[in-house]
């Protein structure tokens, strides 16, 4: 399965899914930051890259240059990994059930951002992350897999978030090669190319 991976910034996760691909292969790496730190490791590695910021030319014209790099990938499956841009109805819907994300909560927990202050402030007894399939609902759809990480006294908002981020590398590679083998398995019809 072609994955096609969505960053902004670090891009710790994308070199995690790079790293431990198995049963997918990632077929493009986009940014709309186009001095992310994340794209210039993908492209010093020799990934296929793109880089588009909307500013300038907006949202629809963005969104559907980026559409085509994907399908001109040959991409199958969207995988976001520290995007911070949300995707419009319209393209949610071409994409519908093919992408997922990485969100640093136990969902339905803390959807949105500052999410590691939000449980230390609640005296949670454990923050995580979670894999869900993208909707139209900012982090709302089907949860796939999570992972709990404990709180620890004296944690501050950043050393839970470096906790929750080494979780985060285990996790989202694994979930992807389940994710994408499961569509396989249902016989999921590869995407039509424009
Ligand atoms: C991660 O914490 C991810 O859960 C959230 O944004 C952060 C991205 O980090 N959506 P990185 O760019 O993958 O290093």
């Amino acid at each position: 399965t072609r994955v096609g991976i969505l960053l902004s910034g670090r891009g710790s996760n994308m070199q995690a899914l790079v790293e431990r691909a198995r049963g997918y292969e990632v077929a493009l790496v986009a940014s709309d930051k186009p001095d992310a730190a994340g794209i210039a490791w993908a492209r010093a590695r020799g990934l296929n890259t793109f880089a588009l910021s909307p500013k300038g030319i907006g949202k629809p014209a963005y969104e559907a240059a980026l559409d085509a790099a994907l399908r001109d990938a040959g991409v199958e499956v969207i995988a976001l990994a520290g995007y911070m841009r949300l995707l419009s109805d319209d393209f949610v819907a071409r994409w519908r059930g093919r992408i997922v994300n990485i969100h640093p909560s136990l969902l339905p927990k803390y959807k949105g951002l500052d999410t590691h202050a939000r449980a230390i402030a609640a005296k949670d007894a454990a923050g995580g992350c979670s894999v869900h399939i993208v909707t139209e609902e900012l982090d709302g759809g089907a949860v796939l897999g999570q992972t709990a990480v404990p709180i620890l006294p004296g944690d501050t908002a950043e050393t839970l978030a470096a906790r929750v981020l080494e979780a985060e590398h285990a996790l989202y590679p694994h979930i992807l090669t389940e994710f994408v083998a499961d569509e396989r398995n249902r016989g999921v019809p590869p995407v039509a190319r424009a």
